[in-house]
Protein backbone atom coordinates (compact mmCIF):
# COMPACT_ATOMS: atom_id res chain seq x y z
CA UNK A 1 0.00 0.00 0.00
CA UNK A 2 1.14 3.55 -0.89
CA UNK A 3 0.35 7.10 0.32
CA UNK A 4 -0.84 7.26 -3.31
CA UNK A 5 -3.09 4.09 -2.33
CA UNK A 6 -4.59 4.86 0.77
CA UNK A 7 -5.43 8.60 -0.11
CA UNK A 8 -7.30 7.01 -2.95
CA UNK A 9 -9.18 4.15 -1.13
CA UNK A 10 -10.00 6.90 1.74
CA UNK A 11 -11.88 9.17 -0.56
CA UNK A 12 -13.30 6.21 -2.72
CA UNK A 13 -14.59 4.43 0.54
CA UNK A 14 -16.32 7.58 1.86
CA UNK A 15 -17.59 9.26 -1.49
CA UNK A 16 -19.04 5.53 -1.27
CA UNK A 17 -21.11 6.12 1.57
CA UNK A 18 -22.22 9.56 -0.23
CA UNK A 19 -19.69 12.05 1.38
CA UNK A 20 -18.51 14.82 -1.16
CA UNK A 21 -14.51 15.24 -1.62
CA UNK A 22 -13.18 18.61 -0.82
CA UNK A 23 -9.98 19.98 -0.70
CA UNK A 24 -7.11 20.20 1.74
CA UNK A 25 -6.30 23.85 3.01
CA UNK A 26 -3.61 26.32 3.63
CA UNK A 27 -1.22 24.96 6.73
CA UNK A 28 -1.67 28.67 7.40
CA UNK A 29 -5.02 29.17 8.54
CA UNK A 30 -6.80 32.32 7.41
CA UNK A 31 -8.70 34.09 9.65
CA UNK A 32 -8.11 32.79 12.84
CA UNK A 33 -5.57 34.22 15.30
CA UNK A 34 -6.22 31.00 17.57
CA UNK A 35 -3.80 28.83 15.79
CA UNK A 36 -0.34 29.05 14.28
CA UNK A 37 -0.63 26.53 11.93
CA UNK A 38 -3.73 24.13 10.62
CA UNK A 39 -3.32 21.26 12.95
CA UNK A 40 -6.14 18.76 12.08
CA UNK A 41 -8.27 17.90 9.22
CA UNK A 42 -11.09 19.92 10.98
CA UNK A 43 -9.47 23.27 11.25
CA UNK A 44 -10.36 24.70 8.17
CA UNK A 45 -14.38 23.52 8.65
CA UNK A 46 -14.98 24.76 12.50
CA UNK A 47 -17.56 27.60 11.13
CA UNK A 48 -19.18 24.65 9.27
CA UNK A 49 -19.23 22.04 12.53
CA UNK A 50 -20.74 25.39 14.13
CA UNK A 51 -23.87 25.26 12.22
CA UNK A 52 -22.91 27.23 8.19
CA UNK A 53 -23.93 25.59 5.48
CA UNK A 54 -20.97 23.91 3.70
CA UNK A 55 -21.56 24.21 -0.02
CA UNK A 56 -20.26 20.84 -0.62
CA UNK A 57 -23.29 19.52 1.57
CA UNK A 58 -23.34 17.58 4.74
CA UNK A 59 -21.06 14.79 4.41
CA UNK A 60 -17.05 15.84 3.21
CA UNK A 61 -14.28 14.06 3.10
CA UNK A 62 -10.48 14.90 2.33
CA UNK A 63 -6.44 14.85 3.09
CA UNK A 64 -5.20 17.43 4.68
CA UNK A 65 -1.60 18.68 5.48
CA UNK A 66 -0.97 19.39 9.27
CA UNK A 67 1.41 20.82 11.65
CA UNK A 68 2.29 19.66 15.41
CA UNK A 69 4.99 21.62 16.53
CA UNK A 70 3.55 20.53 19.98
CA UNK A 71 5.06 16.95 19.33
CA UNK A 72 8.23 18.27 17.95
CA UNK A 73 9.84 16.96 21.43
CA UNK A 74 8.27 13.18 20.34
CA UNK A 75 9.74 13.26 17.31
CA UNK A 76 12.49 10.99 16.39
CA UNK A 77 10.47 7.76 17.77
CA UNK A 78 8.25 5.78 15.41
CA UNK A 79 4.92 7.64 14.50
CA UNK A 80 5.41 11.34 15.85
CA UNK A 81 6.12 13.61 12.92
CA UNK A 82 5.87 17.53 12.91
CA UNK A 83 4.49 17.64 9.20
CA UNK A 84 2.03 14.99 8.42
CA UNK A 85 -1.35 14.45 6.51
CA UNK A 86 -4.61 13.52 8.33
CA UNK A 87 -7.19 12.10 6.19
CA UNK A 88 -11.11 13.17 7.43
CA UNK A 89 -14.58 12.50 7.25
CA UNK A 90 -17.47 14.91 8.61
CA UNK A 91 -20.93 14.63 9.65
CA UNK A 92 -21.85 18.02 9.52
CA UNK A 93 -25.16 17.94 11.67
CA UNK A 94 -25.84 14.40 9.45
CA UNK A 95 -24.57 11.29 10.75
CA UNK A 96 -23.43 10.45 14.02
CA UNK A 97 -21.46 7.42 16.21
CA UNK A 98 -23.64 4.59 14.61
CA UNK A 99 -22.78 5.58 11.39
CA UNK A 100 -19.07 6.84 11.91
CA UNK A 101 -18.06 3.86 14.01
CA UNK A 102 -19.53 1.40 11.37
CA UNK A 103 -17.81 2.81 8.75
CA UNK A 104 -14.58 3.06 10.55
CA UNK A 105 -14.64 -0.61 11.47
CA UNK A 106 -15.90 -1.39 7.46
CA UNK A 107 -12.98 0.66 6.05
CA UNK A 108 -10.24 -0.74 8.48
CA UNK A 109 -11.22 -4.54 8.54
CA UNK A 110 -13.53 -5.08 5.43
CA UNK A 111 -10.89 -7.28 2.74
CA UNK A 112 -12.11 -4.99 -0.06
CA UNK A 113 -10.72 -1.96 1.93
CA UNK A 114 -7.80 -2.22 4.52
CA UNK A 115 -8.42 -5.86 5.34
CA UNK A 116 -6.57 -5.10 8.74
CA UNK A 117 -7.04 -8.18 10.83
CA UNK A 118 -9.62 -7.73 13.20
CA UNK A 119 -7.45 -9.16 16.14
CA UNK A 120 -5.20 -6.68 16.16
CA UNK A 121 -7.63 -3.41 16.95
CA UNK A 122 -8.35 -2.35 20.02
CA UNK A 123 -10.49 0.84 20.70
CA UNK A 124 -11.27 3.05 23.39
CA UNK A 125 -14.16 5.35 24.38
CA UNK A 126 -15.01 7.98 27.40
CA UNK A 127 -15.16 7.54 30.78
CA UNK A 128 -17.47 10.07 31.64
CA UNK A 129 -17.02 13.38 33.62
CA UNK A 130 -18.19 15.37 36.15
CA UNK A 131 -17.11 18.55 34.77
CA UNK A 132 -19.19 19.30 31.84
CA UNK A 133 -21.71 16.50 32.87
CA UNK A 134 -20.90 14.10 29.52
CA UNK A 135 -21.85 10.79 30.87
CA UNK A 136 -19.90 7.51 30.11
CA UNK A 137 -19.98 6.78 26.11
CA UNK A 138 -21.63 3.48 26.50
CA UNK A 139 -23.61 4.05 23.12
CA UNK A 140 -20.06 4.00 21.54
CA UNK A 141 -19.65 0.82 23.41
CA UNK A 142 -22.34 -1.09 22.80
CA UNK A 143 -21.85 0.19 18.76
CA UNK A 144 -18.10 -1.31 18.83
CA UNK A 145 -19.34 -4.50 20.67
CA UNK A 146 -21.96 -5.51 18.51
CA UNK A 147 -19.24 -4.58 15.27
CA UNK A 148 -17.35 -7.63 17.34
CA UNK A 149 -14.88 -6.06 19.30
CA UNK A 150 -14.63 -8.07 21.88
CA UNK A 151 -15.35 -5.93 25.42
CA UNK A 152 -11.79 -6.51 26.85
CA UNK A 153 -10.51 -4.34 24.14
CA UNK A 154 -12.79 -1.95 24.20
CA UNK A 155 -11.24 0.61 27.07
CA UNK A 156 -12.77 3.39 28.81
CA UNK A 157 -10.27 6.45 29.31
CA UNK A 158 -10.54 10.29 30.55
CA UNK A 159 -10.15 13.31 29.17
CA UNK A 160 -6.80 13.48 28.61
CA UNK A 161 -7.09 9.85 26.27
CA UNK A 162 -10.69 10.54 25.03
CA UNK A 163 -11.66 14.46 24.25
CA UNK A 164 -10.63 16.37 21.27
CA UNK A 165 -10.82 20.03 20.56
CA UNK A 166 -11.19 22.75 20.56
CA UNK A 167 -7.99 22.91 17.82
CA UNK A 168 -7.18 26.52 19.06
CA UNK A 169 -8.52 28.20 22.37
CA UNK A 170 -12.17 28.48 21.75
CA UNK A 171 -13.96 25.91 19.38
CA UNK A 172 -15.99 22.69 18.51
CA UNK A 173 -14.93 19.78 20.47
CA UNK A 174 -16.17 16.24 22.27
CA UNK A 175 -15.58 13.01 23.61
CA UNK A 176 -14.19 10.43 20.79
CA UNK A 177 -13.40 7.14 19.78
CA UNK A 178 -10.22 5.63 18.90
CA UNK A 179 -8.10 3.09 17.28
CA UNK A 180 -5.65 1.33 17.59
CA UNK A 181 -3.07 -1.44 15.75
CA UNK A 182 -0.93 -3.46 17.75
CA UNK A 183 1.93 -3.80 16.69
CA UNK A 184 2.70 -7.43 18.52
CA UNK A 185 5.40 -5.93 20.56
CA UNK A 186 5.28 -7.36 24.13
CA UNK A 187 3.80 -5.20 26.74
CA UNK A 188 5.34 -2.91 28.82
CA UNK A 189 3.64 -3.95 32.18
CA UNK A 190 0.86 -5.35 33.22
CA UNK A 191 -1.18 -1.28 32.31
CA UNK A 192 0.13 -1.36 29.36
CA UNK A 193 -3.19 -0.16 27.25
CA UNK A 194 -4.02 2.03 24.38
CA UNK A 195 -2.51 5.13 24.95
CA UNK A 196 0.79 3.97 26.19
CA UNK A 197 3.68 5.51 24.88
CA UNK A 198 5.78 2.36 24.90
CA UNK A 199 4.84 1.93 21.37
CA UNK A 200 3.05 -1.32 21.45
CA UNK A 201 -0.75 0.49 20.39
CA UNK A 202 -0.36 3.17 17.82
CA UNK A 203 -3.15 5.49 17.55
CA UNK A 204 -4.54 5.41 13.86
CA UNK A 205 -7.89 7.18 13.97
CA UNK A 206 -9.71 8.96 15.59
CA UNK A 207 -13.78 9.48 15.45
CA UNK A 208 -14.48 12.99 17.87
CA UNK A 209 -18.36 13.62 18.46
CA UNK A 210 -18.37 17.06 17.98
CA UNK A 211 -21.25 17.58 20.69
CA UNK A 212 -19.61 21.34 22.61
CA UNK A 213 -18.00 24.19 21.28
CA UNK A 214 -15.72 25.81 24.29
CA UNK A 215 -16.39 29.26 24.63
CA UNK A 216 -13.53 31.85 25.59
CA UNK A 217 -14.96 32.13 29.76
CA UNK A 218 -14.27 28.48 29.52
CA UNK A 219 -17.60 27.28 29.76
CA UNK A 220 -19.06 24.02 26.85
CA UNK A 221 -21.76 25.20 25.32
CA UNK A 222 -23.73 22.09 23.83
CA UNK A 223 -24.18 22.15 19.95
CA UNK A 224 -27.91 21.57 18.83
CA UNK A 225 -26.45 20.10 16.20
CA UNK A 226 -24.16 16.97 16.27
CA UNK A 227 -21.70 16.65 14.12
CA UNK A 228 -18.56 14.14 13.70
CA UNK A 229 -15.07 14.94 12.51
CA UNK A 230 -12.86 11.73 12.17
CA UNK A 231 -9.06 11.67 11.47
CA UNK A 232 -6.76 8.59 10.11
CA UNK A 233 -2.76 9.69 10.07
CA UNK A 234 -1.28 8.98 6.89
CA UNK A 235 1.89 8.11 7.18
CA UNK A 236 1.29 5.87 10.14
CA UNK A 237 -1.28 3.69 8.63
CA UNK A 238 0.63 3.26 5.87
CA UNK A 239 3.75 2.08 7.85
CA UNK A 240 1.19 -0.60 9.87
CA UNK A 241 -0.10 -1.83 6.03
CA UNK A 242 3.43 -2.45 5.18
CA UNK A 243 4.48 -4.03 7.86
CA UNK A 244 7.08 -1.42 8.79
CA UNK A 245 8.45 -0.41 12.55
CA UNK A 246 8.35 3.56 12.35
CA UNK A 247 6.77 6.42 9.70
CA UNK A 248 10.53 6.64 8.71
CA UNK A 249 10.74 3.29 7.25
CA UNK A 250 8.14 4.48 4.59
CA UNK A 251 8.17 5.82 1.14
CA UNK A 252 7.49 9.47 2.98
CA UNK A 253 11.38 9.78 4.54
CA UNK A 254 13.23 7.21 2.97
CA UNK A 255 14.26 9.21 -0.20
CA UNK A 256 14.67 12.57 2.22
CA UNK A 257 16.79 9.83 4.94
CA UNK A 258 19.15 9.26 2.11
CA UNK A 259 19.73 12.36 0.98
CA UNK A 260 20.63 12.97 4.48
CA UNK A 261 23.05 9.73 4.67
CA UNK A 262 25.09 10.89 1.50
CA UNK A 263 25.44 14.66 2.81
CA UNK A 264 26.83 13.08 6.38
CA UNK A 265 28.50 10.23 5.13
CA UNK A 266 26.45 8.52 8.05
CA UNK A 267 25.08 5.09 7.64
CA UNK A 268 21.54 4.91 9.70
CA UNK A 269 21.59 1.67 11.93
CA UNK A 270 24.90 2.40 13.34
CA UNK A 271 24.17 4.63 16.15
CA UNK A 272 21.13 5.04 17.62
CA UNK A 273 21.55 8.77 18.61
CA UNK A 274 23.14 9.62 15.03
CA UNK A 275 19.31 7.32 13.82
CA UNK A 276 17.32 9.75 15.99
CA UNK A 277 19.20 13.03 14.25
CA UNK A 278 18.56 12.18 11.12
CA UNK A 279 15.34 11.05 11.66
CA UNK A 280 14.40 14.75 12.93
CA UNK A 281 16.27 16.48 10.03
CA UNK A 282 14.15 14.97 7.92
CA UNK A 283 11.52 15.70 9.17
CA UNK A 284 11.91 19.70 10.06
CA UNK A 285 13.00 19.59 5.91
CA UNK A 286 10.01 18.29 4.98
CA UNK A 287 7.78 20.77 7.45
CA UNK A 288 9.93 24.05 6.79
CA UNK A 289 9.77 23.07 2.97
CA UNK A 290 5.71 22.79 3.29
CA UNK A 291 5.91 25.56 5.52
CA UNK A 292 7.67 27.75 3.15
CA UNK A 293 6.13 25.95 0.01
CA UNK A 294 2.34 26.53 1.42
CA UNK A 295 -0.48 28.25 -0.57
CA UNK A 296 -0.07 31.10 1.87
CA UNK A 297 3.93 30.73 2.69
CA UNK A 298 5.88 32.49 4.82
CA UNK A 299 9.63 33.09 5.34
CA UNK A 300 12.12 32.65 8.45
CA UNK A 301 11.23 35.39 10.90
CA UNK A 302 11.51 36.25 14.56
CA UNK A 303 7.80 36.58 14.82
CA UNK A 304 4.56 33.88 14.31
CA UNK A 305 5.02 30.95 12.16
CA UNK A 306 7.90 32.75 10.91
CA UNK A 307 9.28 32.32 13.86
CA UNK A 308 8.71 28.66 14.58
CA UNK A 309 9.76 27.37 10.75
CA UNK A 310 13.33 29.27 12.15
CA UNK A 311 13.37 27.36 15.14
CA UNK A 312 12.84 24.09 13.39
CA UNK A 313 15.18 25.02 10.43
CA UNK A 314 17.84 25.64 12.94
CA UNK A 315 17.31 22.66 14.99
CA UNK A 316 17.66 20.46 11.71
CA UNK A 317 20.77 22.03 11.12
CA UNK A 318 22.45 21.34 14.63
CA UNK A 319 21.59 17.68 14.02
CA UNK A 320 23.33 18.16 11.18
CA UNK A 321 26.65 19.04 12.96
CA UNK A 322 25.98 15.91 15.35
CA UNK A 323 25.99 14.10 12.10
CA UNK A 324 29.55 15.55 11.45
CA UNK A 325 28.31 17.84 8.52
CA UNK A 326 29.72 21.52 9.30
CA UNK A 327 28.86 23.46 5.64
CA UNK A 328 25.49 23.73 4.07
CA UNK A 329 23.81 21.02 3.36
CA UNK A 330 19.20 21.28 3.49
CA UNK A 331 19.35 21.72 -0.08
CA UNK A 332 19.00 18.30 -1.43
CA UNK A 333 17.05 16.74 1.23
CA UNK A 334 14.96 20.13 0.28
CA UNK A 335 14.29 19.07 -2.98
CA UNK A 336 13.85 15.37 -2.58
CA UNK A 337 10.89 16.80 -0.04
CA UNK A 338 9.38 18.58 -3.37
CA UNK A 339 10.32 15.93 -5.65
CA UNK A 340 8.01 13.37 -3.47
CA UNK A 341 5.60 15.92 -3.50
CA UNK A 342 4.95 17.65 -6.35
CA UNK A 343 1.79 15.69 -7.38
CA UNK A 344 -0.15 16.21 -4.88
CA UNK A 345 0.81 19.58 -3.58
CA UNK A 346 2.12 21.39 -7.12
CA UNK A 347 2.80 24.49 -5.38
CA UNK A 348 5.51 23.11 -3.93
CA UNK A 349 7.13 22.41 -7.45
CA UNK A 350 5.90 26.23 -8.06
CA UNK A 351 7.66 28.03 -5.06
CA UNK A 352 10.64 25.40 -5.83
CA UNK A 353 13.06 27.91 -6.01
CA UNK A 354 11.31 30.72 -2.87
CA UNK A 355 11.77 27.36 -0.92
CA UNK A 356 15.26 26.42 -1.64
CA UNK A 357 16.47 29.78 -1.41
CA UNK A 358 15.02 30.47 2.13
CA UNK A 359 16.38 27.81 3.09
CA UNK A 360 19.74 28.40 1.72
CA UNK A 361 19.49 32.10 3.29
CA UNK A 362 18.80 30.38 6.53
CA UNK A 363 21.37 28.00 6.70
CA UNK A 364 24.01 30.71 5.67
CA UNK A 365 22.90 33.33 8.65
CA UNK A 366 23.09 30.21 11.08
CA UNK A 367 26.08 28.92 10.39
CA UNK A 368 27.45 32.21 10.57
CA UNK A 369 25.75 32.70 14.13
CA UNK A 370 27.62 29.51 15.50
CA UNK A 371 30.58 30.72 14.27
CA UNK A 372 30.01 33.50 16.47
CA UNK A 373 29.55 31.19 19.00
CA UNK A 374 32.79 29.59 18.23
CA UNK A 375 34.60 32.75 18.80
CA UNK A 376 32.46 33.59 22.49
CA UNK A 377 34.00 29.72 23.55
CA UNK A 378 37.74 31.28 22.53
CA UNK A 379 37.15 34.24 24.50
CA UNK A 380 36.34 32.36 27.71
CA UNK A 381 38.62 29.85 27.47
CA UNK A 382 42.11 32.22 29.36
CA UNK A 383 39.57 32.57 32.26
CA UNK A 384 38.95 29.24 32.79
CA UNK A 385 42.29 27.81 32.16
CA UNK A 386 43.74 30.28 34.60
CA UNK A 387 41.28 28.38 37.34
CA UNK A 388 42.08 25.60 39.08
CA UNK A 389 38.94 23.17 38.28
CA UNK A 390 39.76 23.29 34.37
CA UNK A 391 35.63 22.78 34.08
CA UNK A 392 33.66 24.85 31.85
CA UNK A 393 30.59 25.72 33.97
CA UNK A 394 27.43 24.62 33.24
CA UNK A 395 25.99 28.06 32.52
CA UNK A 396 27.72 28.71 30.44
CA UNK A 397 27.69 25.92 28.06
CA UNK A 398 24.05 26.49 28.22
CA UNK A 399 24.76 30.16 26.60
CA UNK A 400 26.33 28.44 24.56
CA UNK A 401 23.62 26.46 23.60
CA UNK A 402 20.77 28.72 23.88
CA UNK A 403 22.53 31.68 22.46
CA UNK A 404 24.27 30.18 20.01
CA UNK A 405 22.97 26.98 19.23
CA UNK A 406 25.37 25.19 20.52
CA UNK A 407 25.00 21.29 20.77
CA UNK A 408 26.28 20.41 23.83
CA UNK A 409 28.80 17.88 22.33
CA UNK A 410 30.39 20.68 20.27
CA UNK A 411 30.97 22.30 23.48
CA UNK A 412 32.37 19.26 24.72
CA UNK A 413 34.53 18.45 22.00
CA UNK A 414 35.81 22.43 22.15
CA UNK A 415 36.92 22.08 25.56
CA UNK A 416 38.08 18.53 25.08
CA UNK A 417 40.90 20.84 22.35
CA UNK A 418 41.86 22.63 25.56
CA UNK A 419 42.11 20.05 27.95
CA UNK A 420 39.46 21.70 29.41
CA UNK A 421 35.58 19.54 30.71
CA UNK A 422 31.96 20.88 30.94
CA UNK A 423 30.03 20.51 33.85
CA UNK A 424 27.52 18.38 32.00
CA UNK A 425 25.52 18.05 35.57
CA UNK A 426 25.12 21.65 35.72
CA UNK A 427 24.01 22.13 31.69
CA UNK A 428 21.47 19.82 31.97
CA UNK A 429 19.92 21.38 35.26
CA UNK A 430 20.11 24.82 33.25
CA UNK A 431 18.39 23.13 29.99
CA UNK A 432 16.04 21.15 31.88
CA UNK A 433 14.60 24.58 32.92
CA UNK A 434 14.68 26.21 29.87
CA UNK A 435 13.09 23.03 28.42
CA UNK A 436 9.92 23.70 31.25
CA UNK A 437 9.65 27.37 30.56
CA UNK A 438 9.94 27.03 26.50
CA UNK A 439 7.43 24.01 27.07
CA UNK A 440 5.06 26.44 28.85
CA UNK A 441 5.62 28.86 26.24
CA UNK A 442 4.70 26.27 23.80
CA UNK A 443 1.57 25.06 25.11
CA UNK A 444 0.80 28.51 25.13
CA UNK A 445 1.56 29.27 21.54
CA UNK A 446 -1.08 26.52 20.84
CA UNK A 447 -3.75 27.14 22.72
CA UNK A 448 -3.81 30.91 22.54
CA UNK A 449 -1.53 31.55 19.71
CA UNK A 450 1.10 34.06 19.45
CA UNK A 451 -0.52 36.53 21.91
CA UNK A 452 1.01 35.04 25.10
CA UNK A 453 4.64 34.18 23.68
CA UNK A 454 7.49 34.91 26.10
CA UNK A 455 10.28 35.23 23.64
CA UNK A 456 8.40 37.71 21.23
CA UNK A 457 7.30 39.79 23.43
CA UNK A 458 10.89 39.67 25.70
CA UNK A 459 12.61 41.04 22.03
CA UNK A 460 10.33 43.92 21.98
CA UNK A 461 11.30 44.88 25.46
CA UNK A 462 14.71 45.46 24.72
CA UNK A 463 13.80 47.08 21.34
CA UNK A 464 11.31 49.67 23.70
CA UNK A 465 14.61 50.24 25.46
CA UNK A 466 17.12 50.87 22.10
CA UNK A 467 13.99 53.07 20.83
CA UNK A 468 13.96 55.06 24.32
CA UNK A 469 17.78 55.98 23.98
CA UNK A 470 17.65 56.41 20.47
CA UNK A 471 14.78 59.06 20.36
CA UNK A 472 17.08 60.70 23.51
CA UNK A 473 19.86 60.73 20.86
CA UNK A 474 17.74 62.12 17.89
CA UNK A 475 15.14 64.39 19.57
CA UNK A 476 16.94 65.42 22.58
CA UNK A 477 17.34 64.73 26.66
CA UNK A 478 13.60 66.04 26.70
CA UNK A 479 12.18 62.74 26.03
CA UNK A 480 10.53 60.53 28.59
CA UNK A 481 8.88 57.63 28.39
CA UNK A 482 5.17 58.29 28.85
CA UNK A 483 3.62 55.41 28.41
CA UNK A 484 4.60 51.57 26.85
CA UNK A 485 2.56 48.53 25.60
CA UNK A 486 3.65 45.35 23.91
CA UNK A 487 1.92 42.58 22.50
CA UNK A 488 3.43 39.24 20.18
CA UNK A 489 2.68 42.00 17.16
CA UNK A 490 4.43 45.20 17.99
CA UNK A 491 5.31 47.94 20.73
CA UNK A 492 3.60 51.26 21.56
CA UNK A 493 6.10 53.82 23.10
CA UNK A 494 4.44 57.07 24.08
CA UNK A 495 7.11 59.85 25.11
CA UNK A 496 7.35 63.50 25.82
CA UNK A 497 7.68 65.50 22.64
CA UNK A 498 5.68 68.48 21.22
CA UNK A 499 6.37 68.21 17.59
CA UNK A 500 5.71 65.54 15.25
CA UNK A 501 8.64 63.64 14.15
CA UNK A 502 9.86 64.24 10.73
CA UNK A 503 10.32 61.56 7.99
CA UNK A 504 14.42 62.22 8.44
CA UNK A 505 14.18 61.59 12.43
CA UNK A 506 11.93 58.57 12.06
CA UNK A 507 14.59 57.08 9.60
CA UNK A 508 17.53 57.92 12.10
CA UNK A 509 15.96 56.65 14.67
CA UNK A 510 15.00 53.27 13.06
CA UNK A 511 18.34 53.47 11.71
CA UNK A 512 20.34 53.81 15.62
CA UNK A 513 18.17 51.11 16.69
CA UNK A 514 18.98 48.85 13.75
CA UNK A 515 22.25 49.56 14.74
CA UNK A 516 22.42 48.57 17.99
CA UNK A 517 20.82 45.45 16.89
CA UNK A 518 23.08 44.77 14.77
CA UNK A 519 26.12 45.32 17.08
CA UNK A 520 25.16 42.29 18.95
CA UNK A 521 25.75 44.24 22.03
CA UNK A 522 25.19 41.44 25.26
CA UNK A 523 22.27 42.47 27.38
CA UNK A 524 23.05 42.75 31.57
CA UNK A 525 21.72 43.62 34.68
CA UNK A 526 22.21 44.45 38.16
CA UNK A 527 20.26 44.90 41.54
CA UNK A 528 21.39 48.08 43.13
CA UNK A 529 19.54 51.26 44.72
CA UNK A 530 17.59 53.42 42.99
CA UNK A 531 19.86 56.18 44.02
CA UNK A 532 22.82 54.26 42.43
CA UNK A 533 21.42 53.48 39.51
CA UNK A 534 20.94 57.41 38.99
CA UNK A 535 24.37 58.24 39.86
CA UNK A 536 25.59 55.59 37.35
CA UNK A 537 23.40 57.80 35.37
CA UNK A 538 20.23 54.83 34.23
CA UNK A 539 17.21 56.22 32.91
CA UNK A 540 14.62 55.47 35.45
CA UNK A 541 11.30 57.46 35.26
CA UNK A 542 7.79 56.25 37.04
CA UNK A 543 10.26 56.96 40.13
CA UNK A 544 7.14 56.28 42.91
CA UNK A 545 6.77 52.89 41.30
CA UNK A 546 10.30 51.77 42.40
CA UNK A 547 10.78 49.61 44.91
CA UNK A 548 14.27 51.03 47.35
CA UNK A 549 16.24 48.25 45.27
CA UNK A 550 15.84 47.94 41.77
CA UNK A 551 17.26 46.14 38.29
CA UNK A 552 19.31 48.21 36.09
CA UNK A 553 19.45 46.51 32.34
CA UNK A 554 22.59 47.62 30.85
CA UNK A 555 22.65 47.39 26.58
CA UNK A 556 26.29 46.99 25.86
CA UNK A 557 27.13 51.06 26.04
CA UNK A 558 24.71 52.44 24.37
CA UNK A 559 21.77 51.69 26.88
CA UNK A 560 21.17 51.84 30.63
CA UNK A 561 17.79 51.75 32.19
CA UNK A 562 15.83 50.82 35.01
CA UNK A 563 13.22 48.14 34.41
CA UNK A 564 11.72 45.17 35.58
CA UNK A 565 12.70 42.85 33.08
CA UNK A 566 12.79 40.06 31.31
CA UNK A 567 14.94 40.92 28.22
CA UNK A 568 17.11 39.20 25.68
CA UNK A 569 20.84 37.98 26.28
CA UNK A 570 22.39 40.21 23.20
CA UNK A 571 20.49 42.44 20.74
CA UNK A 572 21.51 40.39 17.83
CA UNK A 573 18.14 38.16 18.24
CA UNK A 574 15.92 40.85 17.88
CA UNK A 575 15.33 40.91 14.12
CA UNK A 576 15.16 44.06 11.56
CA UNK A 577 12.96 47.07 13.95
CA UNK A 578 10.09 49.17 11.78
CA UNK A 579 8.65 52.37 12.97
CA UNK A 580 5.39 51.87 11.53
CA UNK A 581 3.61 54.88 12.88
CA UNK A 582 4.05 58.67 14.37
CA UNK A 583 1.45 60.03 15.93
CA UNK A 584 0.00 62.34 18.76
CA UNK A 585 -1.05 60.75 21.71
CA UNK A 586 -2.07 63.48 23.75
CA UNK A 587 -1.10 67.40 24.33
CA UNK A 588 2.70 66.88 24.13
CA UNK A 589 3.13 63.22 24.21
CA UNK A 590 4.30 61.43 21.10
CA UNK A 591 3.14 58.07 20.14
CA UNK A 592 5.80 55.74 18.17
CA UNK A 593 4.25 51.97 17.07
CA UNK A 594 7.10 49.69 15.84
CA UNK A 595 7.71 46.05 14.83
CA UNK A 596 10.40 43.56 14.36
CA UNK A 597 10.69 41.08 11.84
N1 LIG B 1 -9.60 16.21 14.95
C1 LIG B 1 -9.34 14.88 15.37
C2 LIG B 1 -7.88 14.60 15.55
O1 LIG B 1 -7.09 15.38 15.13
C3 LIG B 1 -9.94 13.90 14.43
O2 LIG B 1 -7.52 13.61 16.11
Amino acid sequence: MTGKELREKYINFFVSKEHKQISGKSLIPENDPTVLFTTAGMHPLVPYLLGEEHPAGKRVVNFQKCIRTGDIDSVGDATHLTFFEMLGNWSLGDYFKEEALSWSHEFLTSKEWLGINVDKLSVTVFEGEEETGVPPDTEAKEIWKSLGIPEDRIYMLPREDNWWGPAGETGPCGPDSEMFFDVGKEACSAACKPGCSCGKYIEIWNDVFMQYNKKKDGSYEKMSRKCVDTGMGLERTVAILTGKKSVYDTEFFIPIIKKIEQASGYSCGMDPDKDISVRIIADHVKTSVFILGDENGIKPSNVGQGYILRRILRRAIRHGRKLGITGQFLSSPASAVIEMYKDVYPQLLEKKDFVLKEIEVEEERFISTLAKGEAEFEKMVPNILKGKEKIIPGRLAFKLYDTYGFPIEITQELAAEHSLTVDREGFDEALKKHQELSKQGADKIFKGGLADSGEVTTKYHTATHLLHEALRKVLGEHVKQKGSNITAERLRFDFAHQEPMTPEEIKKVEDIVNQQIGSDHPVTMEVMTLGAAKEQGAIAFFETKYEEKVKVYVIGDFSKEVCGGPHVDRTGVIGKFKITKEQSSSAGVRRIRAEIE
